[in-house]
C-alpha cells in the first residue's frame, strides 16, 4: 500500500504532460476496460503437464532469432502465478481481461491426438478465478503459438488442412469454456503471422526468398498471400462452428483482431493520399474485406492479378458467417509515400512491395511523434481516432474493441528499476490515446471496449525481454511484480478516484482532443 501512495505523489507531479482529464463516466457502463496478454508471452511452463512444443518454442532456440537470445520457457511464469495476476487485475479495477489459449497446451498434437485435460484444467481455473472477481474473460484462440507437430506434418498456414485443425481446436475450446466465455477472438494479428512468417521470415516458420534474407526456403512473393488465404478461411471455419453449435445457447460474440497502423501521406500530394489508401487496403482490408464482403479488396485484386488466390463458391459460402466484432490493435502511425509514380528505394524490410508504398516515420527529418523504445513506434494519439474512423466507414460501423494499445520502454542494464516504474511516458501515451478514442466515439464509432497491452512486462517476441509494455514491472530474475505509475493511473481512472480531478483546473476535459 505504501507503493500506491508513492504512485499518487508521482502522478500529481506529472500533471503538465497530460492534455486533459479523462473520466470513466465518458464511457458507457457496459464498456469493457481491461489489460491484454498472450499465452506464449507470459505463461512459461513450456513443458509442464503434457504441453507439447509450439512453433515459438523451437524458433526461439535458434541463435540469432531473438535479440537477447532469450525465450518463453519461463516467461513471467503466469502458469504458476495466475492467481496473483488475477489479483493484480482485480486491484486495478478492470472488468475484463484479454488472454489467449495455448494450442499445444490443450491439443498437443492438434487433431491428431488426444485433448490434454491438464491444459483444459488450467484455463478452467483461470476463467473461474476471473469471473469470481467480476472480470469478463475475452479469449483469443490463436495468438501465434501453434503445435510444432502441425508445422512438421503439413506446413500449417500454407496448407488448407490448417482450417480443419483450427476448427477442431476452436470447437474444443467453445465446448470446454463457452459457458463462461462470452467474447471470442479467432486469430490475433493475422497479417503479422503472415508477413513475418512468410515474407521477412522474422517469425516462425521463418520462410522468405533469398532476396529478402537468410531464412528457410520460401517465396516471399506468393506464400504470404497463400497463408493469409488459409488464415481467413480458418477464421470462417471457427465462426461457422460457433454459429452452428454454440452461439444460440452460449450467447457470446466472435471476432478477429487486426494490427492496424494509421498512415499519413508523406507529401501533400494526391499520389501520397492514394498510397495511404493502398496501404490500408493491403494491410487492413486484406483480411477484413474477405470476411465481411467475401472478396479481397479491389485495390489488391487490381495490382496482384492472378498472384492473389480467389475464393471458390464453397469458400464464399463459408465466409458468409462473417464476424460479430472487429478487434483493433493500434500502436502508432507512419508516413506513406507513393512508389507508383515516384522513385522509392526499397529495402528488404519494407513490407509488401506490391502495394507500391514506402513507409517512413520522418518527414523532413522530423519524427511523426515522440519516439519510443521500439523502432518506428512513435506517439501519435490522433492515429487511433483515424484508424477507428476508417474501419467504421469501410465496415458499416461493425462493433469494435480496441484489443491492444500500449507503450514500450527499453530495458537494459543501464536503466534503473526506479526509472522503469516511473513510466510517465506511458501514462501520457495512454491518456492521450484514450482521449482520441473518445473523439471517435463522439462521432458515432461503435466502440465496446479498450485493452491496454500489457498487464505485465513479458516476452516481446523477437525483442525478447528488451522491451517492456507492462503496467506492472516484472523483475525477470525473481519474477516479482511491482505496480508502475501507469498501473496507479489506470486504477484511479477506473475507480473514479482520479486525484488529478481536483488539481485539474489547468487541463481541459477530454473528448476535445485536437486532431492534426
Ligand atoms: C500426462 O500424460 C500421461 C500419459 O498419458 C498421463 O499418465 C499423465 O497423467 C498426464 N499428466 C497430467 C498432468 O495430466
Ligand atoms: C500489418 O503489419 C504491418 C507491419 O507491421 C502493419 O503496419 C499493418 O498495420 C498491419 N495491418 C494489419 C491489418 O494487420
Ligand atoms: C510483387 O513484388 C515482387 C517484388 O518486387 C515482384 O517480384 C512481383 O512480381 C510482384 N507481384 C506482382 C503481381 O506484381
Ligand atoms: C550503458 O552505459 C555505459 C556508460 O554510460 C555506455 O557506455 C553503454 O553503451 C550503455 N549501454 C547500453 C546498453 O545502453
Ligand atoms: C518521473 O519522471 C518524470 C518525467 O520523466 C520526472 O519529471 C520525475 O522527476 C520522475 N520522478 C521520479 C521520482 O523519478
Amino acid at each position: 500500500m505504501k507503493r500506491a501512495s508513492v504512485g499518487l505523489v508521482l502522478l500529481l507531479q506529472l500533471m503538465p504532460s497530460i492534455n486533459c482529464i479523462l473520466d470513466r463516466s465518458q464511457f458507457p457502463d457496459s464498456f469493457l476496460f481491461g489489460t491484454a496478454t498472450s499465452s506464449y508471452q507470459i505463461e512459461g511452463a513450456y513443458l509442464a503437464d503434457n504441453k507439447s512444443l509450439s512453433i515459438w518454442d523451437l524458433f526461439t532456440k535458434i541463435p540469432g532469432n531473438i535479440r537477447d537470445g532469450s525465450n518463453g520457457d519461463i516467461a513471467v511464469d503466469h502458469y504458476h502465478r495466475y492467481m496473483e495476476d488475477v489479483e493484480l487485475m482485480h486491484s486495478l479495477g478492470v472488468n475484463s481481461y484479454r488472454f489467449s489459449i495455448s494450442w499445444p497446451r490443450v491439443l498437443p498434437s492438434g487433431r491428431f491426438g488426444e485433448i490434454n485435460h491438464a491444459g483444459i484444467e488450467f484455463y478452467n481455473k483461470l476463467i473461474n478465478a476471473l469471473i469470481h472477481k467480476g472480470i469478463q474473460p475475452f479469449v483469443t484462440l490463436n495468438h501465434w503459438d501453434i503445435p510444432q507437430e502441425l508445422e512438421n506434418r503439413y506446413g500449417t498456414w500454407l496448407n488448407p488442412q490448417i482450417q480443419e485443425d483450427f476448427g477442431y481446436f476452436a470447437d474444443v475450446c467453445f465446448r470446454a469454456f463457452g459457458d463462461r466465455v462470452k467474447y471470442w477472438v479467432t486469430i490475433n494479428e493475422p497479417n503479422l503471422t503472415v508477413l513475418f512468417g512468410y515474407f521477412t521470415g522474422q517469425y516462425p516458420p521463418h520462410h522468405c526468398s533469398k532476396l529478402v534474407g537468410e531464412c528457410q526456403p520460401g517465396d516471399s512473393k506468393t506464400e504470404p498471400y497463400i497463408a493469409a488465404h488459409n488464415v481467413i478461411l480458418s477464421h470462417a471455419t471457427a465462426v461457422g462452428i460457433y454459429r452452428k453449435k454454440y452461439q444460440v445457447e452460449q450467447k457470446g460474440m466472435i471476432g478477429i483482431v487486426l494490427n492496424a497502423f494509421w498512415y499519413e501521406p508523406l507529401r501533400n500530394l494526391p499520389a501520397d493520399r492514394l498510397a495511404v489508401q493502398r496501404a490500408l487496403s493491403f494491410y487492413v482490408a486484406w483480411i477484413l474485406d474477405p470476411i465481411i464482403y467475401g472478396e479481397y479488396p479491389p485495390e489488391m485484386r487490381k495490382l496482384l492479378g492472378s498472384s492473389l488466390p480467389t475464393f471458390s463458391l464453397e469458400e464464399k459460402k463459408k465466409l458468409e458467417n462473417k464476424l460479430d466484432f472487429i478487434g483493433i490493435n493500434h500502436y502508432t502511425t507512419l508516413y506513406a509515400k507513393d512508389c507508383m509514380f515516384s522513385p522509392c528505394d526499397f529495402d528488404s524490410h519494407q513490407w509488401l512491395w506490391n502495394a507500391s508504398v514506402w513507409f517512413t516515420a520522418e518527414r523532413n527529418g522530423i519524427p511523426v511523434g515522440v519516439p519510443t523504445a521500439m523502432p518506428r513506434f512513435h506517439v501519435v494519439p490522433y492515429g487511433l481516432e483515424k484508424i477507428v474512423s476508417y474501419v467504421k466507414e469501410r465496415y458499416n460501423n461493425t462493433p469494435m474493441f480496441i484489443t491492444e494499445n500500449g507503450y514500450p520502454q527499453g530495458s537494459n542494464h543501464n536503466v534503473s528499476t526506479e526509472d522503469l516504474i516511473n513510466d510517465s511516458g506511458r501514462v501520457e501515451y495512454l491518456s492521450n490515446y484514450l482521449d482520441s478514442l473518445t473523439v471517435a466515439m463522439k462521432h458515432g464509432a461503435d466502440i465496446r471496449g479498450y485493452f491496454i497491452w500489457s498487464l505485465l512486462d513479458n516476452f516481446e517476441w523477437s525483442f525478447g525481454y528488451t522491451l517492456r509494455f507492462g503496467l506492472y514491472h516484472v523483475d525477470f530474475n525473481t519474477l516479482e511484480r511491482m505496480p508502475k505509475l501507469s498501473a496507479e493511473w489506470y486504477k484511479q481512472f477506473l475507480t473514479g478516484t482520479n486525484a488529478l480531478k481536483e488539481k485539474g483546473s489547468k487541463s481541459q476535459k477530454c473528448g476535445t482532443y485536437v486532431t492534426n
